[in-house]
């Protein structure tokens, strides 16, 4: 929690309010529910995880991750209704995550969010994968001040963003190749540390020297937005090849901890450039790689020297969650986005309400997908 001049509530205007909402998240490989109260408290927050699905094949199949989803949903959602002690016939409205992500696991969740609608007879929002890791920004800390620099780190996703009072979110930059923790995953994968790869690396970093190679950081432009993470992946390549043979354990630390400190000095360097630019003193960092640990402590250190708010959401709220997910539809509701019933998936990328830099602002992301068809 910060003391900062510009804290104000995340709900602009409370307009819609009728009860619970329930989160659904199925885009990846994690089935997902959580129960939000009326005054949008978190209730319940249930995660179950893939790993063990996926981690022999080295990364997620798709085809699996849909069928897993299928036979978890429902309990999933159970365990989260019972948690919160809320009645599915007391929910004020569903949220389930539309994109970007699996087809065939989006699906999952959008039909079972379906259902429970119109079963229940209550209102249907489609979130943005993306919407959602925004919002968890705010739900620790529901006073984090709204004009704000977001950096979103994800599998998928490396995005910098402007976050203005009122909702507006400007693109500032984004990656132009591999996202933060796909670089992860990928480096974890050459240094034989399986899947998922951030998590692992960031344990055994503990143990190595970040000093041992230097990595090189990957700016771009000087002063710019934009990220690049491929070259970094090659580089471990190259330094791989050149060490030929067994590693070892203390090599493998070293070579981890130096590899994870260039991908984190490059993205703490991006971000406070951008508090800079926009002339802002709140930073939210989220998505699943902000659970990392030297990236939390490497923001933590600097937003404190520079007098910096800076929002890092609870470990359990940077990977994905339904949290997050029912916290965005919420906020939409509130703000007056109309749910619609015959919602579809929307897998391919796309990003939340936002705009590249001064392109003029459409009302949601609903009406840019209705403007581009
Ligand atoms: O947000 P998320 O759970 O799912 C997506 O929307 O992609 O992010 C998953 C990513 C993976 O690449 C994973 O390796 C990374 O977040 N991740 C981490 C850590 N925990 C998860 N990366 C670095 N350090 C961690 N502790
Ligand atoms: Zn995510």
């Amino acid at each position: 929690m910060c003391s900062h001049p510009n804290r104000s509530e995340f709900q602009p205007e409370a307009r819609w309010c009728p009860g619970p909402v329930l989160g659904i998240e199925s885009s990846c490989d994690e089935t997902a529910a959580a129960v939000l109260s009326r005054e949008g408290q978190v209730l319940s927050n249930i995660v179950s995880s893939q790993v063990t699905v996926h981690e022999k094949f080295g990364g997620v199949v798709p085809e699996l991750a849909a069928r897993a989803h299928l036979g978890k949903i429902n309990m999933v959602v159970g365990e989260a209704l019972a948690t919160a002690q809320v009645s599915k016939h007391t929910l004020g409205a569903v949220a389930v995550t539309q994109g970007p992500g699996l087809a065939g696991a989006l699906l999952v969740g959008v039909n079972y969010a379906k259902a429970l609608s119109y079963g229940l007879g209550i209102p249907i929002i489609g979130v943005n994968h993306l919407q959602g890791h925004i919002a968890s920004a705010w739900l620790a800390d529901p006073m984090f001040p709204l004009s704000c620099i977001v950096l979103v780190v994800s599998g998928g996703h490396t995005h910098l963003y402007r976050y203005e009072a009122g909702g507006r979110c400007i693109l500032l930059g984004r990656t132009r190749d591999d996202a933060a923790g796909e670089a992860f995953d990928k480096g974890a994968q050459m240094l034989g540390l399986g899947y998922p790869g951030g998590p692992a690396i960031d344990r055994i970093a503990r143990s190595g020297d970040s000093q041992a190679i230097r990595f090189p950081r990957f700016h771009r432009a000087k002063n710019g937005l934009e990220f690049s993470f491929s070259g970094l992946k090659t580089a471990l390549l190259y330094k791989l090849r050149e060490m030929d043979g067994p590693l070892g354990s203390q090599r493998t630390a070293d070579l981890a901890a130096s590899y994870q400190e260039a991908i984190v000095q490059v993205l703490a360097t991006k971000a406070f450039v951008a508090l800079k630019q926009s002339n802002l003193t709140a930073l939210a960092v989220v998505g699943g790689v902000s659970a990392n640990s030297r990236l939390r402590t490497v923001l933590s250190e600097r937003a404190a020297r520079e007098g910096i708010c800076l929002s890092l959401p609870p470990i359990e709220y940077c990977t994905d969650n339904a949290a997050m997910i029912a916290s965005a539809g919420r906020q939409l509701l509130m703000t007056g986005e109309r749910p619609y019933a015959d919602l579809d998936i929307s897998p391919a990328e796309r990003c939340v309400t936002i705009h590249e830099k001064t392109e003029k602002i459409p009302v949601s992301l609903r009406d840019k997908e209705k403007a581009n068809s």
